[in-house]
């Protein structure tokens, strides 16, 4: 019996829940998954005294995921690359940490929008925070360069930092000028989630037989896939990435891989 959960703040909204218990009793494992709203105040206490908890594993969410990469004692070479870690577990009584965003990322796209990076040139990242972090690395490691456009510049330099030559750091009034170099649009910023603004870019320049992707997928069809869509572009909602990385994270708590079903996604998205 594995007692799991999600770590965030706030953290109601998160359909982790239900993905995790959907597989248990699929796949008949014991286990329970809850939500775990954490006061950032105690997050690097809650993080480092992780064998204390209670739980025996965790998915982490916003805005903790460089902290309890901090705190693992375990990094695997992602953890590392990303500073950032979405997938906990105690090994021999210590934190042991993964990401699995990245490979979530990758998944939806080579599921939903099939040959992407097939001619990987340059694709266009909006954001730098945690999210980002994730989509560059997966990006990098499939051959493209990335231009990074964030409001905060100092944080794309900084991610940008990490991959000298392969990413370039830009203001985000610059973005606009990197869409027609793109052959893969990101927006990884919290734009355009419920209640909380749009992200406006002109896609007017941008190459016929783009694909542009979104990472928000509570509404499923943001602001932002509507317009890359009105002009014409291939579009990807950010729910494959949610359930795969999800997939990769129960793989490392049970030994199982459980599958991404239709049905899965129907139910989560019938939540949304
Ligand atoms: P996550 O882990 O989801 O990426 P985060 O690390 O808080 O969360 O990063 C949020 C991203 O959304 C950042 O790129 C942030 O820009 P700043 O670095 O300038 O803060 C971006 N973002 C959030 N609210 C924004 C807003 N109102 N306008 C522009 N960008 C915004």
């Amino acid at each position: 019996m594995k007692r799991l959960a999600i770590i965030g703040w706030p953290i109601g909204h998160s359909r982790s829940p239900m993905i995790h218990r959907y597989w248990m009793e699929r796949y008949g494992v014991a286990g329970s998954y809850d939500r775990r709203e954490v006061d950032p105040a105690d997050a690097d206490s809650f993080f480092s005294g992780f064998a204390a908890s209670g739980l025996d594993g965790a998915n982490v969410t916003v805005p903790f995921k460089e902290i309890a990469a901090r705190n693992a004692r375990r990094r695997e070479a992602i953890v590392e690359r990303t500073g950032a870690a979405n997938t906990l577990w105690l090994e021999d009584g210590e934190l042991a940490a993964t990401n699995t965003d990245v490979y979530g990322f990758l998944a939806n796209l080579d599921d939903r929008a099939p040959g992407w990076d097939v001619a990987a040139g340059r694709a266009l990242v909006l954001g730098a925070g945690g999210a980002a972090a994730a989509v560059v690395e997966g990006l990098v490691s499939r051959g493209f360069a990335v231009d990074v456009a964030n409001r905060t510049l100092a944080r794309a330099e900084i991610l940008a930092a990490r991959y000298p030559g392969r990413v370039v750091a830009h203001p985000s009034g610059e973005a606009t000028s990197c869409v027609g170099e793109a052959t893969l649009i990101v927006n990884t910023t919290s734009l355009g989630m419920k209640d909380i603004g749009r992200i406006d870019l002109d896609f007017s320049a941008a190459k016929s037989g783009a694909w542009v992707t979104d990472i928000v997928y509570a509404p499923l069809r943001t602001a932002f896939l509507a317009a890359a869509a009105e002009r014409g572009l291939g579009t990807v909602d950010g729910l494959g990435m949610l359930l795969h990385q999800a997939a990769a994270a129960f793989e490392k708590w049970f030994g199982i891989r459980p599958e991404v079903t239709a049905d899965l996604r129907a139910r989560v998205e019938a939540d949304l």
